[in-house]
């Protein structure tokens, strides 16, 4: 069940789910790295049932429960119903579509964690709140997220080459919802403090995150501000649009190998006993 609270990140999300699962394989690989420190998070207890919130396709759910081996159970949910239905069921996961912010859990778990799938809420407090009820007390919270625009060169890069093809979109909303919403780390670590966790610790990650170059492309087709500008245009005039985005990336090409420079939050927290 999704909410009306979150309906307009609702439609974003289901909108983008086609392309997300069309595109899963690179997503995975290209993220790869933040997906290994959640695994290794998983890891360093021992876990009875873990949640993936904004879980998007799964790949992160998968990659713990493949870490953690049969007995904990790995749930990943997500608002958005075309996410989900992309997600591959593999291991012991189950996969819900609902509004983290919003939905009543019927049971607990021991670990959350989210990578980049929390930046979304209309009421971040509420959301954390709404998370820390469906954590076992003592239970622990590890969260990815984006640091600032001007840290993260590869997502601005995508704006700035999708704006002019894209005249009617809204500009983005620094204080609403969206990637970069978490990237004050003095008010985030509020957020979550208002929200009733304890130990709030946020600190900085970096990673590069890398894909062959021929899957450029059929990232940026299917992924982010481009692939909606595509979607907006003749299917004729696509192919030249691909052509002339494509350049305003050259400064990440390395050979045959692309490399994105990620600069993330690691929020981590606890649940009072
Ligand atoms: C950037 S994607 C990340 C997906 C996935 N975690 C990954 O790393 O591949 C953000 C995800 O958050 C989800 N999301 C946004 N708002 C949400 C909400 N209120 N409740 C649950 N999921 C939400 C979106 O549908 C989307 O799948």
């Amino acid at each position: 069940m999704t909410s009306e609270v979150n309906s307009e990140q609702a439609k974003w999300w289901n909108a983008a789910g086609e392309g997300w699962a069309n595109a899963q394989d690179i997503v995975d690989l290209v993220l790869r790295p933040l997906e290994e420190l959640l695994a290794q998070k998983a890891l360093e207890r021992p876990r009875h049932r873990v949640l993936d919130v904004g879980c998007g396709t799964g790949a992160v759910t998968r990659a713990i429960a493949k870490a953690l081996g049969d007995a904990p159970e790995c749930v990943g949910l997500d608002i958005s119903q075309t996410m989900i239905a992309g997600a591959a069921r593999e291991g012991n996961v189950r996969f819900v579509v609902a509004d983290a912010q919003t939905h009543t859990f019927d049971e607990t778990f021991d670990l959350v964690v989210s990578r980049f799938g929390v930046m979304f809420f209309e009421d971040p407090t509420a959301a954390f709140r709404n998370l820390l009820r469906a954590t076992t007390p003592g239970g622990e919270l590890c969260f990815i997220t984006w640091r600032t625009p001007e840290e993260n060169s590869f997502m601005t890069t995508a704006q700035k080459a999708a704006a002019p093809l894209l005249p009617d979109a809204p500009p983005l909303d620094p204080n609403g919802p969206g990637p970069f919403s978490l990237a004050d780390a003095d008010n985030t670590k509020k957020l979550f403090e208002q929200g009733g966790w304890d130990g709030v610790v946020i600190q900085p990650v970096d990673r590069v995150c890398t894909m062959p170059e021929k899957l450029l492309v059929p990232y940026l087709s299917n992924l982010g501000p481009i692939a909606r500008a595509i979607k907006a245009a003749d299917v004729d005039e696509r192919p030249r649009i691909i052509d002339d985005v494509r350049g305003a990336f050259d400064e990440f090409v390395h050979g045959d190998e692309v490399r994105v420079p990620a600069a993330c939050w690691q929020i981590t927290a606890s649940a009072p006993l």
